[in-house]
């Protein structure tokens, strides 16, 4: 489904991303671990289209396609989902108008007003989230966890067929963290061919959201790749400990 070749990625004439190399098949759930400012968020937004973030170098290929030339919308319709560290607030643009918009763009159709609040509710129901804040403005005043929340509802409704996951689990209180997981879950299974690329420092949601490959990012690439146990064991040892103990063998 994903396949980055040798990607190069600088942001104010900084260099991030480093001949970074990464495949993601159909289906596959995979990690990406490492410290803070290593690129982590640089990856997801150069994936999602964000032209904040050159690419000096390498390609991005979705379904065979070349991404890079293509812009958010495109990518959005492609079927690319970004929940994003910090989801951003749009006030005076509610809610459900974004959702809306959002659908009948991916559809290519108009969604008729009744299913759609229905599934709306649908969703909001089943993340035990507060109805309300379909009509508030976009994220606009809502609490890290509202927002985390409002993301995995459109993932729920957009049905999008790559998800990138960006520390979705910072800020959710256990409960919280449990539901949004079990929802991305369950929307997987529904959806088989579904890939998931998660990004995070805690292996809890990965008790929910099973992982075929956990990797390291260091220096702008993968230093290290391993299953759910590398996972633990970065947070029971540390990202200095695991990679050391890679360098050394
Ligand atoms: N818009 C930006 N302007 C300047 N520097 C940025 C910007 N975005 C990211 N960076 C820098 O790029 C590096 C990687 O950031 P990021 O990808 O957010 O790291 P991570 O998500 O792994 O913590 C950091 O040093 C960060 O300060
Ligand atoms: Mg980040």
């Amino acid at each position: 489904m994903l396949k980055i070749e040798n990607l190069s990625v600088n942001i104010n004439n900084k260099q991030i991303l480093n001949n970074f190399n990464l495949v993601i098949n159909n289906g596959e759930v995979h990690v990406i671990m490492g410290p803070n400012g290593v690129g982590k968020s640089t990856l997801s937004r150069v994936i999602m289209g964000d032209s904040n973030y050159i690419v000096t170098d390498g390609s991005i290929l979705f379904d065979g396609d070349n991404l890079l030339p293509l812009s958010v919308d495109e990518r959005a319709k492609r079927g690319i989902f970004l929940a994003m560290q910090n989801p951003v607030e749009i006030d005076g643009v509610s809610n459900q108008d974004f959702l809306r918009t959002a659908m009948s763009s991916i559809e290519n159709k108009q969604i008729g007003l009744y299913d759609f609040i229905l599934s709306c509710e649908k969703g909001a129901n089943d993340l035990s989230m507060n109805k309300e804040l379909i009509h508030r403005s976009l994220n606009t005043g809502f609490s890290g966890g509202e927002k985390k929340k409002n993301e995995v509802l459109q993932i729920k409704l957009l049905k999008p067929k790559f998800i990138i996951l960006d520390e979705l689990d910072s800020g959710l209180d256990v409960d919280s963290l449990r539901i949004c997981a079990e929802n991305i879950w369950k929307y997987k299974e529904g959806n088989k061919d579904t890939s998931i690329l998660i990004i995070t420092h805690h292996p809890k949601i990965l008790e929910y959201i099973k992982p075929d490959f956990v990797h390291i990012l260091e220096n702008g690439k993968i230093v290290k790749t391993g299953d759910y146990n590398l996972a633990l064991d970065i947070e029971k040892n540390g990202y200095n400990a695991v990679t050391k103990e890679d360098k050394n063998e």
